[in-house]
């Protein structure tokens, strides 16, 4: 049962935040992996060049994850591209700040993006979903979903949020056939850390920063039908960090 080029034939799957890091490197998984991908990401310019290394099977739009408009056009664009079957969730901003620090503002701004833009995105693409006859949401947390962190009160409430509208959603949508799933990644070498040292690992058991594909590899899988008995679940792959207190 390994992944083929006909694992997501025939899928299009639109891949919010799509412009780098991450999303980037799960479009290009998703293509290998005989899916056809419309990326969206307010790096208009950057999502575009993305889209044009994956060929005819890949298109790309101005998306800010906050706006409703903006998510049904990606949606239209999506079904006139092919028989809509995902949804990566994946675009999200970092806010660092203390539970006393941090302003309404910057905590409502990471919210908007984080929380707020993944309900906009199930909303717009679950009924294309539900008429091509089901299909698969992913939704990016993070190992901040799963733990509490000094200094990043905003990112943690954020990622834990993505949990619970995780479930609800899996709930909700069941009955059109649509699984939801989150992925819980540890920290991974992408533009989102620069800055952090990534030699700095505390509690991670694997002594090493992940990379893009650690992560697509599990977003594949839980897209396509090898997945299709696993709904409302979270998927960590954090190197160990959630395991527990580790020392050396
Ligand atoms: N890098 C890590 O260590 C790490 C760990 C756990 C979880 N995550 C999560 O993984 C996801 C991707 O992270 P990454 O490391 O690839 O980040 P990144 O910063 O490299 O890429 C994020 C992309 O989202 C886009 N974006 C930001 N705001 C947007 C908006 N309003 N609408 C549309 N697009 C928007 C950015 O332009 C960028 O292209 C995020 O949700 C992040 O929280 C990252």
């Amino acid at each position: 049962m390994g992944f083929t080029p006909q694992t997501l034939a025939d899928r299009v799957v639109i891949v919010s935040g799509a412009a780098r890091g991450m999303g980037a490197e799960h479009a290009r998984a998703i293509v290998e992996a005989g899916g056809r991908v419309v990326l969206g990401d307010v790096d208009v310019d950057g999502v575009a060049s993305v889209a044009e290394t994956l060929g005819d099977s890949a298109r790309s739009v101005a998306l800010d994850v906050t706006d409703p408009a903006d998510w049904q056009r990606i949606t239209d664009l999506a079904e006139d591209f092919g028989r809509v079957g995902g949804l990566v969730n994946n675009a999200g901003i970092f806010g660092a700040g203390s539970a006393v620090q941090t302003s309404l503002d910057e905590f409502r701004q990471v919210q908007a993006v984080n929380v707020e833009g993944s309900l906009l995105g199930i909303a717009a693409v679950a009924p294309a979903i539900r008429d091509n006859g089901g299909g698969s949401i992913v939704n990016i947390s993070s190992v901040a979903g799963l733990l509490g962190i000094h200094d990043h009160v905003a990112y943690v409430t954020s990622k834990w949020a993505v949990r619970g509208l995780t479930r609800s959603a899996a709930l909700d949508l069941g009955p059109w056939a649509i699984r939801v799933n989150s992925v819980h990644p540890g920290r991974i070498v992408t533009p989102f850390i620069d800055g952090l040292d990534s030699s700095v690992l505390p509690n991670q058991v694997i002594r090493e920063a992940g990379v893009p594909r650690d992560i697509s590899a599990l977003v594949v899988f839980l897209l396509s039908e090898h997945s299709r008995f696993s709904t409302g679940s979270e998927f960590i792959a954090d190197g160990g960090r959630y395991l527990g207190e580790f020392r050396r």
